[in-house]
């Protein structure tokens, strides 16, 4: 494996500004599909049920849930489900075929998410304002947010994921890794040089934090070594800067990246990474100065 974890370029006239887009969450074309329950969309069930690699996992989903993968069929986005690649806490993420390759479907089981953990995080978030407490809606918004999330990033200059499409509570993503296997993350990975990663994952923070965002979630766990590249995973609980415990999130994201590095090795401390990550912008009118 190579490990010399290119920075990626930031592309310099599309960084976003501070405008947060609103989050819909009024009832989907998902949910009209499985309320219909048309001949097409009972045959689909019918056999996506049958589909051997995806059976156990997808006869727990609901028929909104089943709608959604329905309507990115339809829509283009899948041509035909592969097997599973994780099995988390709340959701489940899966390999399918898109018309370019390959792509990764991460499906939120709307029963088993944690609802209470959940609002904590959106509590706050002023893309969130007044969504009420609907267990579907919130994970609903939790999906929409995650695909806008790596849209930030992406365009903030973040490798992660290029997202794809979102349907209710299904996000089809870029799929990391190679025809044989997922990328692996940084916790199963022998890191050869871990200044490197360390640089680059702490500019990708730092990236982030311009862009105005905290990834809340992040660890060796959701950063994963994909054709030579570190890329962040899993930005569904990333928050905004503006919300009330963006500060505690940060602190946590810090403690975790630079205990992973000191276990690796390096001698970094927490408070200096948190200090690179909100270091403030130099203003680019300096240099017309002297
Ligand atoms: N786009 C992707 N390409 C390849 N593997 C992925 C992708 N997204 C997620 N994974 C795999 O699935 C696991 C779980 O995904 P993640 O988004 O972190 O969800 P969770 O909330 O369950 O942790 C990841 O650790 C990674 O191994
Ligand atoms: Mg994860």
């Amino acid at each position: 494996m190579t490990e010399e974890y290119g920075l990626l370029e930031v592309e310099e006239d599309d960084v976003p500004g501070d405008q947060w887009e609103e989050i819909d969450v009024a009832d989907t074309e998902a949910d009209r599909i499985a309320r219909k329950q048309d001949r097409e969309f009972l045959e689909f069930r019918k056999r996506i049920k049958d589909t051997e690699q995806f059976k156990v996992e997808a006869s727990v989903f609901d028929d909104a849930t089943l709608g959604a993968l329905y309507k990115l069929v339809q829509d283009g986005y899948i041509d035909a489900f592969g097997g599973p690649i994780s099995t988390g806490k709340e959701a489940n993420v899966y390999t399918a075929l898109g018309p370019d390759g390959e792509v990764a479907v991460k499906v939120y089981r709307i029963s088993a998410s944690d609802f209470r953990q959940m609002r904590e995080y959106l509590d706050g978030d002023p893309r969130f304002e007044g969504i009420g407490a609907d267990k579907k809606k919130v994970v609903v918004a939790w999906t929409k947010k995650e695909y806008a999330n790596l849209e930030r990033a992406r365009k903030a200059g973040i490798r992660v994921p290029t997202p794809i499409a979102v349907e209710r509570n299904v996000l089809v993503m870029e799929y990391l890794g190679g025809e044989d296997d997922r990328a692996r993350r940084l916790n199963e990975v022998h890191v050869e040089n871990p200044e490197t990663a360390f640089e680059v994952v702490r500019e990708y923070m730092r990236r982030l934090y311009r862009a105005g965002l905290i990834h809340g979630d992040l660890s060796e766990y959701n950063v994963v070594v994909h054709e030579g590249e570190l890329c962040i995973l899993d930005l569904g609980q990333a928050v905004t800067v503006h919300h009330p415990n963006s500060r505690e999130f940060l602190e946590r994201d810090c403690y975790n990246v630079a205990s992973f590095f000191r276990r690796q090795g390096m001698e970094v401390s927490d408070d200096d990474l948190l200090e690179f990550v909100t270091e403030p912008e130099p203003d680019p009118s300096a240099d017309l100065e002297e």
